[in-house]
């Protein structure tokens, strides 16, 4: 069996060497790979020659695959469809048409999807293009984030429940077919536990998917706004985080149960493609 797991020195993530994600994995190979990424929340394989069908095999040994807005139709969402599994990240426009999602700007810190009943489980983000500078993607660790608050405030968080907005993305942009938000106590989208149990380490993680339009329902405005403001500076602290940054070839599986993001702006004369793919998930408990 190949693939040596090296820890990084932050709050999460690991690299894993040897492993050649383009060929079929062995049965332990795989087991390596789960056992790694329930350990460090985030892993990173280098050096990677995938194409489409290659990153939805290797995708496909974690779960079922969700499927991409984009594959309803060639260019819906104004995401060029390529399979129905990949998702495109990318600041690309070809014939007045963005090939992907997210553009250019900072993606705010967030959990991919949160706002949905069941989102999913985890996010494997590929690499074909990507600038020298900015771009850079940053994640942080909830279950340490949840373990390192106040006594008074974890007690609290585990009683409490968040809305997830579903109208904004994490580039603040209004999705097709919503409206913008003008009282968070009435944006759309999906009410979770604040700290979710992980189903499968059983460890407890702060879960707050992102700051713009969240409530905390049953709170009066103002004390919701507090209480958010006060957990979103907490979790997003340097000792809960870890910043990659991307070389073409990069591979990335962060587990959306546990783990939040957010992706530097970089400058719109440079061109960034990503190909991702989503493993479905359960209903945070
Ligand atoms: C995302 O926020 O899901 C995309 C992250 C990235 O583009 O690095």
């Amino acid at each position: 069996m190949h693939g040596e797991v090296k820890p990084t020195d932050a709050a999460l993530g690991a690299e894993l060497r040897g492993l050649d994600l383009s060929k079929p994995l062995t049965s332990l190979e795989v087991e390596l790979i789960k056992q790694a990424w329930l350990d460090h929340s985030v892993l990173l394989f280098r050096g990677q020659d995938l194409d489409d069908d290659a990153l939805i095999q290797f995708s496909k040994n974690f779960g079922k695959l969700e499927l991409s807005p984009a594959s309803a139709s060639a260019t819906a969402g104004g995401q060029v469809h390529s399979q129905p599994e990949i998702w495109i990240i990318s600041n690309v426009v070809e014939d007045g048409q963005p090939i992907g999602a997210l553009g250019d700007k900072e993606a705010d810190w967030h959990t991919d999807m949160s706002y949905v009943d069941e989102p999913p489980m985890g996010s494997i983000l590929y690499s074909l293009e990507v600038p020298k500078v900015g771009g850079n993607t940053s994640f942080g660790n909830m279950y340490k984030a949840y373990e390192k608050l106040p006594a008074v405030l974890r007690d609290a968080a585990r009683e409490l429940t968040c809305r997830h907005d579903s109208s904004t993305t994490s580039v603040g942009e209004t999705r097709v077919g919503f409206e913008g938000v003008w009282d968070v106590r009435d944006a759309p989208g999906a009410v979770h536990p604040m700290v979710r149990v992980h189903p499968e380490t059983g460890g407890l993680a702060l879960y707050l998917g992102r700051r713009r339009n969240a409530y905390v329902p049953g709170l009066e405005l103002e004390d919701s706004e507090d209480l958010l403001d006060e957990l979103w500076g907490h979790c997003t602290k340097p000792e809960f985080t870890w910043t990659h940054r991307w070389a073409k070839g990069d591979l990335v599986m962060w587990d959306n149960r546990c783990v939040i993001h957010r992706r530097e702006a970089f400058s719109p004369r440079v061109r960034r493609v990503m190909h991702r793919t989503q493993i479905l998930g359960d209903k945070p408990r």
